[in-house]
C-alpha cells in the first residue's frame, strides 16, 4: 500500500513514517467508507489526483473509484525566504523541527485545521443523492477526496513531528464525527449537516474560504513543514472555492433569468432571490466567528512566536512593519448605547486583520453576483451581513445588531430574524427543488449550466460512470 502513496517527502526511505501510516491508513479507509459520500463508492469518477508540486503539471486526471483514490503527501517547494520574517524572531532560521516551547500550540493549530477536513466530508455525505448534474456530482466528489488528502497532510505533520502524542491525535481525527453528541468536531460550524446544494455552494464559498485564509496564515509559519504543507493545500483549495462562487453565480443566473421573463422562480422549482440572500447571510455570518475574537491574546502570541502570519505576510509592500508592535487596529464598537473606536494593539488584532482580508474577497464575489442581476435588468441586489450581525464570539458577542450592524433590542432582533436568516419553510422550499439529474449534460431546473466542463472535458461528458 505504501508504494502507491504519491509523495515528495521521501516516504520510501522513511521507515518511521511508513510504520505510522501503515497503522493509520486502514482506519482512514474505514472512516471513508463509513461516513464518506453515501453511495457511489463503486462508481467510477473522473477525478484529479495530486502527484507532484511543479506548477502546471501537479495533478493527473483519471477515472477511478473513490476508495481507490491515491491520497498523497506533498510539501510545496521551499520558500524564497530562509529566515523568519515576522514577529519576535525576525532573522532567525526557519524551523525544520518543532521548537519545544511551541509544541503544544503548534499541535493545537494543526489538529484544529486537520479536524475541519474530514468534518466537511461528513457534512456533505448525503448530497450526491440529489446532485443537479453529473458535472456537479463530480465536483462534490473531487472536493471530498481532496479534503481527505488535506487530512493526510495534517496527519503527516502529526506523525512526523509530534511523536506519540501526534499519533494519538491522528487517531482521534478519525474518531470525532460531525454533529456527534459525545464526540463532535472541534469547531461548531463543522457540526451542522449541509442539507442541500445551495448550502453546499455557500459552504464552499464562505466556510472553505475561511479555510483558505486560515491556511494562508499558516503558510507564513516559521515552522517550515507546516508552511509548505498548507501552501500546497491552497492549490487544491482554489478549486473548492471556485465551485462555491460559481455555484452561487449559476443559481443567481437561473433565478434572474426567470424573474426577468416574469416567471416566479418558486413556481417552476427554482429558488427565489430572497431565499438565496438568506442562505448567504446564514453562511457568511457563521464564518465571521471562525476567525476568532477581534481582540485576542492568543492571536498576539501566535504572531509573536511566528506560528501564524497575516494574509500574505511575506509581502513587504502590504506590510512595511513585520513586527507589528507600533500600530493599532481601530474597531468601531458600541458600548452602553454609544459608538466609539477601540484601539486594539496590532498584534492582538490579527484575527480582525484576517477577517478583513476575507471580507474583501467575499465582496469581490458579491459584486460579480450583483452584476448578473444588473445584466438581467433587475433592480434587486444582494448584500453581505455586517460583521456585527449574529455573532457568538468576539467583541460583538452578547449584543444584538441588525443585518446592517445597527444596534437593536433583543425583541427587534428576534422579530427581524425571520427576514434575515432562512426559516423552516425556506429550507423546505430549497429541499423540494433538489432533484437528482444524472443524465450527462443535463441540469436541474434551479441552476444554470456552467460556462464549460472540467478537466479538459466537455460539459456533456460522463463524469460519473455508474456501476
Ligand atoms: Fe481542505
Ligand atoms: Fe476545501
Amino acid at each position: 500500500m505504501i508504494e502507491t502513496i504519491p509523495n515528495n517527502v521521501d516516504l520510501a526511505n522513511d521507515k518511521r513514517l511508513q510504520r505510522a501510516l501503515l497503522h493509520w491508513q486502514p482506519g482512514f479507509l474505514e472512516w471513508w467508507r463509513e461516513v464518506g459520500p453515501a453511495g457511489f463508492q463503486e462508481d467510477r469518477i473522473y477525478l484529479r489526483t495530486a502527484v507532484g508540486v511543479s506548477e502546471g503539471d501537479w495533478a493527473v486526471w483519471d477515472t477511478v473509484k473513490m476508495p481507490d483514490y491515491r491520497w498523497g503527501i506533498f510539501l510545496a517547494r521551499p520558500r524564497k525566504e530562509e529566515s523568519i520574517y515576522f514577529g519576535d524572531n525576525i532573522g532567525g532560521k526557519l524551523w525544520d523541527q518543532v521548537p519545544g516551547e511551541f509544541r503544544k500550540e503548534l499541535r493545537r493549530l494543526i489538529v484544529t485545521q486537520g479536524d475541519t477536513e474530514p468534518a466537511s466530508v461528513e457534512q456533505q455525505r448525503l448530497l450526491g443523492k440529489c446532485a443537479p448534474s453529473l458535472y456537479d456530482l463530480r465536483n462534490l466528489f473531487q472536493i471530498n477526496v481532496e479534503e481527505g488528502r488535506h487530512l493526510w497532510a495534517m496527519v503527516y505533520l502529526l506523525h512526523s513531528y509530534f511523536g506519540a502524542a501526534g499519533r494519538e491525535e491522528a487517531e482521534e481525527l478519525l474518531e470525532r464525527r460531525s454533529g456527534h453528541e459525545d464526540h463532535p468536531r472541534i469547531l461548531q460550524a463543522f457540526n451542522k449537516p449541509i442539507g442541500d446544494w445551495l448550502a453546499m455552494f455557500c459552504f464552499t464559498m464562505f466556510t472553505d474560504r475561511d479555510g483558505k485564509f486560515q491556511l494562508a496564515s499558516l503558510a507564513e509559519s516559521a515552522f517550515d513543514p507546516l508552511a509548505r504543507s498548507t501552501r500546497f493545500m491552497l492549490t487544491e483549495e482554489a478549486f473548492h472555492l471556485s465551485v462555491g462562487e460559481a455555484g452561487i453565480s449559476r443559481v443567481i443566473r437561473r433565478t434572474a433569468e426567470l424573474m426577468a421573463e416574469g416567471t416566479d422562480p418558486h413556481a417552476v422549482g427554482a429558488i427565489p432571490l430572497e431565499v438565496i440572500q438568506k442562505y448567504i447571510t446564514e453562511w457568511c455570518s457563521a464564518c465571521y466567528d471562525l476567525f476568532g475574537g477581534e481582540d485576542s491574546s492568543n492571536a498576539a502570541s501566535y504572531f509573536a512566536a511566528g506560528l501564524k502570519g497575516r494574509y500574505r505576510e511575506s509581502d513587504s509592500n502590504i506590510y512595511p512593519d513585520h513586527e507589528a508592535l507600533e500600530e493599532a487596529y481601530n474597531l468601531k464598537v458600541h458600548v452602553n448605547g454609544q459608538w466609539s473606536t477601540r484601539e486594539i494593539p496590532m498584534r492582538r488584532a490579527m484575527n480582525a486583520c484576517l477577517l478583513d482580508a476575507y471580507l474583501k474577497d467575499c465582496h469581490r464575489a458579491l459584486n460579480k453576483w450583483n452584476a448578473l442581476l444588473e445584466q438581467a435588468g433587475l433592480p434587486e441586489r444582494l448584500f453581505l451581513p455586517s460583521t456585527r450581525f449574529n455573532r457568538h464570539l468576539g467583541v460583538f458577542a452578547g449584543q444584538t445588531f441588525d443585518f446592517e450592524g445597527n444596534p437593536v433590542t433583543q425583541d427587534e432582533f428576534d422579530a427581524g430574524l425571520h427576514g434575515w436568516l432562512p426559516a423552516a419553510e425556506d429550507y423546505k422550499l430549497v429541499r423540494e427543488s433538489m432533484v437528482a439529474v444524472y443524465e450527462p449534460g443535463k441540469m436541474a431546473n434551479w441552476i444554470a449550466p456552467p460556462q464549460r466542463g472540467v478537466g479538459g472535458k466537455p460539459l456533456d461528458f460522463e463524469y460519473v460512470q455508474f456501476h
